[in-house]
């Protein structure tokens, strides 16, 4: 129970990698709140805070649209509300609105939508959770922490994905940008890089040629599973991740190391 008495507000946790992330905060007690467009898991199967409650752990759904600045400061107002303060906030919601396309097929319509979701919708969930964040008490040495989902293609280019990687390549600098600034505030701020994940949904994220090159890429025997990211953010919210700022951390099976 690593996790226990604290509370999270998981963005884009109805499905693969937040879904993960949820289940296993709330297994190590964490109280999570849920917060998407919609409950149903992309992958298919139960809803994220029935599988919680199923298992005994305390989950809530709050409809919210990450990129509505509005949404998201009632998102942390009524978390807050609930739970008397906000310890982990973790940026995890993407938009698959659109297809990947490299610059010459990408819209302006497009362009701006994946950057309003992925990138400004991180931005907000960083700038409330720091709102909030910097008043409440200490809990040991930290007030808050707050992680966000990178990729490995915001480091490395993703092919043929211009707004994609565009967006997760922000996000690894507003994370070193937001733990710079607010490290004195005893704010922790860290992202994760997950590689190739499979979460069971269908679609262009499996296709034939995204998985050979993502196994190509991978040198790890697998290509990753929602758990693998689940443990890396559960270390990042314990108590066990001290002294660590800005820090992307990737969980890629040594894509990024080779
Ligand atoms: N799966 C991978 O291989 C992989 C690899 C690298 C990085 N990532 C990152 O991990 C994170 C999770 O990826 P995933 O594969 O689990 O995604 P997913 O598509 O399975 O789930 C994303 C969730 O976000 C929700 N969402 C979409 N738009 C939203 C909005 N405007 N407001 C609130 N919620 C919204 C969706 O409803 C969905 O439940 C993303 O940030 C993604 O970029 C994933």
């Amino acid at each position: 129970m690593r996790l226990q008495g604290r509370s999270a507000i998981i963005t884009g946790a109805s499905s693969g990698l937040g879904r993960a992330m949820a289940l296993r905060f709330a297994a190590e007690g964490a109280a999570v709140t849920v917060a998407d467009l919609d409950q149903t898991p992309r992958e298919g199967g139960e809803a994220t805070i029935d599988l919680v409650r199923k298992e005994g752990g305390q989950a809530e759904f709050v409809t919210c649209d990450v990129s509505d600045w509005s949404a998201i400061d009632a998102l942390v107002a009524g978390h807050v509300a609930h739970h008397g303060r906000l310890d982990i906030m973790i940026n995890n919601a993407m938009t698959t609105r659109y297809s990947p396309k490299p610059l010459l097929e990408t819209s302006q319509e497009q362009w701006q939508a994946v950057l309003d979701v992925n990138l400004t919708g991180v931005f907000f969930g960083c700038k409330r959770a720091v709102a909030q964040m910097i008043d409440q008490d200490l809990v040991g040495e930290v007030r808050g922490r707050i992680i966000n989902l990178s990729s490995q293609l915001g480091i490395r280019a993703a092919p043929g994905n211009l707004s994609y990687g565009v967006s997760k390549a922000g996000i690894d600098y507003m994370t070193r940008s937001v733990a710079r600034d607010y490290a004195a505030h005893n704010i922790m701020v860290n992202a994760i890089a997950p590689g190739k994940m499979l979460t069971g949904k269908t679609g262009p994220a499996i296709a034939p040629d995204v998985i050979a090159f993502s196994e190509s890429r991978t040198p790890w025997p697998r290509l990753g599973r929602p758990e693998d990211i689940a443990g890396a953010a559960l270390f990042l919210a314990s108590d066990d991740a001290s002294f660590i700022q800005g820090e992307t951390l990737a969980v890629d099976g040594g894509w990024l190391a080779s």
